[in-house]
């Protein structure tokens, strides 16, 4: 099937940046601290570390740096009229007003580059890279730099060791940019995005929106800590990332088997090991990342994808099947080859 596209412009990626905070958690730091255990961690979701913001750190920070190692990888000057729009995919945005991405543009020295933020949790980087690309397919925007970043650190309930043990902080990016040559690698070949409301509960953070206003002295001070449904969210992740990869791999004419690079959601190991059964994958063809980082959430896919490059596991043509889930509840999957692109 041909890349998506209505006017000869398709979306190709050509730079891809990462940056985690200093601070590193190991399983045996959180030990320390509550009531859990390195053995359980590992065996239970397969995370060995994870990097936590200092405090005064904010996810524009992050994203700044991420951003800016994305441009560099992708060799272009971060200056005015480099990129038309900076889309930031988070759940842990500076304020609730107003959006991160302008100020993470400003920071960059991209001049007044459209910028805004995307909202869908763990699914937030695909859900961005879609938008991003339908820009340029549109021909709204020639180049489009899309950042994942958070610190879910800030969200974390002290006396909840099962999300704590789990999320971790960071940002990575990637720059795509309009080209009339559908079969250069790098181009999106197909995108599949969904949505499932009726579960919004199993992952949330109850107040400060307009449902539950964050109000001084607010009777339920939990109500402001990430929460989730850890057992069906499990279930969940896996079959929503298996039935959207599904339709991606039947929308760009892939098999299976074909699939050299299946980078998932880094948020349990055995989710990904039950994705590729699912699938069809074999296991070693699963990037895994999250056994440094934990789960990023809107940072995952990226920073598992810079990681993968530069290691050098992501050869040149390779295909690569890019899939997420999250709160929402979203999923999405997109698919692309590789191209000649290593992180700054
Ligand atoms: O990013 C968005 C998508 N998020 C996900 O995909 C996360 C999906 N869910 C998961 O990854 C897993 O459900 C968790 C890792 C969150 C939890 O693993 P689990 O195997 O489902 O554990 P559980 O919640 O069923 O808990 C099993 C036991 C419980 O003890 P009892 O009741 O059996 O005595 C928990 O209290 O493990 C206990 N437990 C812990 N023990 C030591 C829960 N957290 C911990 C901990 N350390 N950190």
């Amino acid at each position: 099937m041909e890349p998506l596209s209505t006017n000869n412009s398709h979306a190709a990626l050509i730079g891809v940046g990462a940056f985690l905070p200093p601070r590193r958690i190991s399983n045996e730091d959180l030990a320390e601290r509550m009531d859990t255990t390195d053995e359980w961690i590992t065996t239970r979701t397969g995370i060995r570390a994870r990097h936590w913001a200092d405090p005064g750190i904010a996810t524009s920070d992050l994203a700044v740096e991420a951003g800016h190692r994305a441009l560099k990888s992708a060799r272009l000057t971060a200056e005015p009229g480099a990129v038309d729009a900076v889309v930031l995919a988070t759940t842990t945005p500076d304020h609730p007003c107003p959006a991160t991405a302008p100020q993470v543009a400003a920071r960059l020295g991209l001049g007044t580059a459209a910028a805004y933020d995307v909202a869908a949790v763990c699914t937030g980087f695909l859900y961005a890279l879609a938008t991003a690309s339908a820009q340029i397919v549109a021909g709204h925007a020639r180049r489009v730099l899309v950042i994942g970043a958070e610190t879910y650190s800030t969200l974390l309930n002290p006396a909840d060791r099962t999300t704590n043990v789990i999320f971790g902080d960071g940002a990575g990016a990637v720059v795509l940019e309009a080209t009339s040559e559908a079969d250069r690698p790098g181009v999106l070949l197909g995108v599949d995005l969904g949505s499932d409301g009726t579960r919004h509960t199993l992952i949330t953070v109850a107040a400060g929106g307009s449902r539950q206003r964050s109000t001084p002295g607010a009777p339920d001070p939990d109500a402001h800590y990430f929460a989730m449904d850890g057992k069906k969210v499990f279930a969940q992740a896996v079959t929503r990332m298996a039935g959207s990869c599904a339709k991606v791999l039947e929308r760009v004419g892939w098999t299976t088997d074909e699939v050299d690079h299946l980078v998932g959601h880094q948020a349990n190991l055995r989710i990904l090991h039950a994705l590729s059964r699912q699938l069809g994958v074999p296991q070693r063809r699963a990037v895994v990342h999250l056994d440094q980082v934990g789960n990023t959430s809107a940072a995952s896919v990226p920073l598992a994808l810079a990681d993968a490059a530069g290691r050098g596991t992501l050869g040149v043509g390779d295909r690569v099947l890019l899939t997420a889930f999250g709160g929402g509840l979203t999923w999405g999957a997109a698919a692309l080859r590789w191209p000649d692109v290593v992180p700054a």
